[in-house]
């Protein structure tokens, strides 16, 4: 029989060791923020934005890589909430990730904490609302991950970081233009593109009404800034340029990349970019910043957005025309700049999945996926969008709740891995992912613009794309050596785009179209991991959940009384939890001396 002080020791050593591989004793940051409807005129007309703690766009979220992040969440708008963070992994905690298919809707008036690790990642994300809509009101705001500084950048550390988030935009309420999507109407062209929320700066006095506020963003001559730039809208894809200054871009979506000479960058929903940018330019004038349509006429033009870059030293305000949109209708232009972009494989960063290999091009692939997607379709007398002939319906017992609760019935694991010459069906359809298997997904566009899909959970590596159909032969044109890591691609109209994923984070993870009328009427899917052995550092049902649909009845009342100004109690818990660790710490040394000493 084991001595009691023994057990006493193994038991104090097993609590330290899985407080210890909870926190990992990484830094933790907290946020309270508190989501409600703000008043602004963005475009010169009054309407109802959503805001986070009274700011839109929200506040940037600044961590760095192995940080724990804590995030209360109080919803005060008139409908259920969530918000998600587009490209932050949560390894082996999908729990986390804001979908409706990992964690019940927060009600209005009801808070909820999100608390995640920002493990082995880096680089420039953008979190934003995922349900009703919303994301056409706003609630968005930028992820920063930083290195850590044992980590060199692969470039000389910039003089300063900035945010910039822009997003086609509309006077209508989310409320209106869901009702349009709903009913087949397309939302026609984008009453103005805000860049960081304001509307444009009045280059030309026919496109641009007086009185509108824009942005401006100050500069020191000679100096290096760091801009992440991130398309945070609804379907437009937008060319980004500063008028005489060249783009270096360096990084995207959590990889640092090739390092290369840009005047401009098509960024399409959802994606975004790291640029350095030298103030070089004499500072005779301001400059242009501008973020235009890509792929439209010229009914577009006054959906333009234009802020200012404004020298310390300027001596007057930008005049004349914007800076010339190169190739408009030219998508094999935008291809080609797509294809461009390269992982710079010798850079040290946290790595993309498979976490420490550089040579995905050697890995044998062991489920292929070919997911075609379609235009809005009547299906059952209702406006659908489908992949593989599905349309996701989503059940009101998240999918991550069914799964841990074993409810049956809630989903099925038959996504299709091509097109089926079938009707098209409104369903529930999952794909079964192998646990640690190598994923070859090919998206074919057949809608007549450009579509972007992302994956949470993952960065996959952008292997392939062209115009025209897939076929097994455009494997042979494949980057098998430094196709960039990311979480976002474009899919241009009539054309394929491959990518390749290592599923190594157990999870239930959302594959999504980033074009908010594509996803909202049904152009999203699931994908279930599955690690077949008990890891024991996997997170499990966090003590907060929110109970809905078949589990509904597992929810106890929420008090709604809140108040952050007492800080944040999550945050006391948590200091109570380190100091549990350093009192279990102190006692299972002592006790480890006393069994030695018996
Ligand atoms: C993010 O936080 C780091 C410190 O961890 C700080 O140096 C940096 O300036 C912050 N960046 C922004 C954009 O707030
Ligand atoms: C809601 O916020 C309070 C702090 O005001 C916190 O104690 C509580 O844990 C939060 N609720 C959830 C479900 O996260
Ligand atoms: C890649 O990263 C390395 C290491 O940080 C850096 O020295 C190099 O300049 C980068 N190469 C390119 C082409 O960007
Ligand atoms: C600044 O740039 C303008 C336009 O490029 C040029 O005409 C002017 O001579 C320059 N001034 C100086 C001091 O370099
Ligand atoms: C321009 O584009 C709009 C909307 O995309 C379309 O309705 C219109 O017919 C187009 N006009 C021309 C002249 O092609
Ligand atoms: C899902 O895939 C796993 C192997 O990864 C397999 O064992 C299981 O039977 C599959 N489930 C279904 C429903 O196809
Ligand atoms: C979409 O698919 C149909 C056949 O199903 C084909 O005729 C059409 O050319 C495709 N369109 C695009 C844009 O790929």
């Amino acid at each position: 029989m084991p001595s009691p002080s023994s057990f006493i020791t193994t038991l104090f050593l097993c609590c330290f060791l899985q407080l210890y591989l909870a926190f990992a004793g990484d830094p933790f940051v907290f946020y309270d923020w508190t989501v409600s409807y703000i008043g602004a005129s963005p475009l010169g007309v009054k309407q109802k934005v959503i805001g986070i703690n009274g700011q839109f766009p929200g506040p940037i979220l600044n961590a760095t890589t192995n940080w724990n992040v804590v995030v209360n969440v109080k919803n005060d708008l008139d409908e259920p909430l969530l918000l998600t963070w587009n490209g932050v992994q949560h390894r082996k905690n999908s729990w986390q990730d804001g979908v409706s298919g990992t964690s019940c809707p927060i009600p209005a008036g009801w808070n909820w904490t999100y608390q995640f690790q920002v493990k082995d990642q880096i680089g420039s994300f953008f979190y934003f609302p995922s349900l009703n809509f919303q994301k056409a009101a706003g609630g968005y705001g930028g992820v920063i991950i930083n290195n850590r500084e044992v980590i060199p950048l692969p470039f000389g550390f910039p003089d300063g970081d900035i945010t910039i988030l822009l997003s086609d935009w509309y006077t209508r309420s989310h409320k209106d233009l869901r009702k349009d999507v709903e009913n087949g109407v397309d939302l026609g062209v984008p009453d103005g593109v805000l860049i960081n929320g304001f509307g444009p700066y009045r280059y030309d006095d026919t496109l641009v009404p007086g009185g509108i506020s824009y942005q401006i963003i100050n500069v020191e001559p000679g100096k290096t800034y760091r801009f992440r730039v991130h398309n945070v809208g609804i379907s437009t894809s937008l060319n980004f340029r500063i008028q005489n200054h060249n783009l270096l871009l360096v990084e995207t979506e959590g990889s640092y990349t090739v390092q290369q000479n840009y005047e401009n960058m098509d960024i399409h929903v959802g994606q975004s970019y790291s640029f350095l940018v030298t103030m070089d330019q004499n500072a005779t004038t301001d400059y242009y910043i501008v973020a235009s349509p890509r792929f439209v006429n010229t009914s577009w033009d006054r959906a333009t957005g234009v802020a200012i870059l404004h020298y310390s030293n300027s001596q007057g305000p930008a005049s004349g025309p914007l800076p010339a949109l190169i190739g408009q209708d030219d998508p094999s232009f935008s291809m080609n700049q797509a294809r461009s972009i390269r992982w710079n494989v010798s850079a040290g960063a946290a790595r993309p999945n498979p976490q420490g290999s550089f040579r995905y091009g050697d890995i044998t692939v062991t489920d292929v996926y070919v997911i075609l997607n379609r235009p809005p379709e009547l299906i059952n007398g209702k406006w659908r969008t489908t992949l593989n002939g599905i349309s996701y319906l989503p059940p009101s017992t998240p999918l991550k709740l069914a799964q841990q609760f074993k409810v049956l019935g809630v989903y099925k694991l038959d996504f299709p891995n091509k097109f089926m010459n079938r009707p098209p069906k409104v369903d529930t359809s999952l794909i079964n992912g192998t646990f640690k298997g190598f994923m070859e997904i090919i998206f074919q566009n057949n809608d007549t613009t450009v579509q972007t899909y992302h994956m949470d959970g993952y960065a996959f590596f952008v292997v392939g794309m062209d115009f025209g159909v897939w076929t097994e032969n455009s494997r042979s044109t494949y980057n098998k050596w430094d196709g960039v890591a990311r979480s976002t691609t474009q899919v241009f109209p009539g054309a394929w785009t491959a990518i390749l994923v290592s599923l190594d984070n157990a999870g239930i993870w959302n594959l999504r179209a980033e074009n908010l009328n594509s996803w909202y009427l049904g152009q999203e899917v699931y994908i279930q991991v599955v690690n077949p052995e008990v890891d024991y550092t996997e997170s499990s049902l966090p003590q907060n959940a929110i109970y809905c649909g078949l589990l509904s009845s597992l929810q106890k009342e929420q008090s709604h009384k809140f108040d952050f100004s007492m800080g944040s109690p999550f945050c006391s818990n948590s200091r109570v939890m380190l100091a549990l660790l350093l009192l279990v710490l102190i006692e299972s040394f002592f006790f480890s001396m006393w069994s030695v000493v018996l």
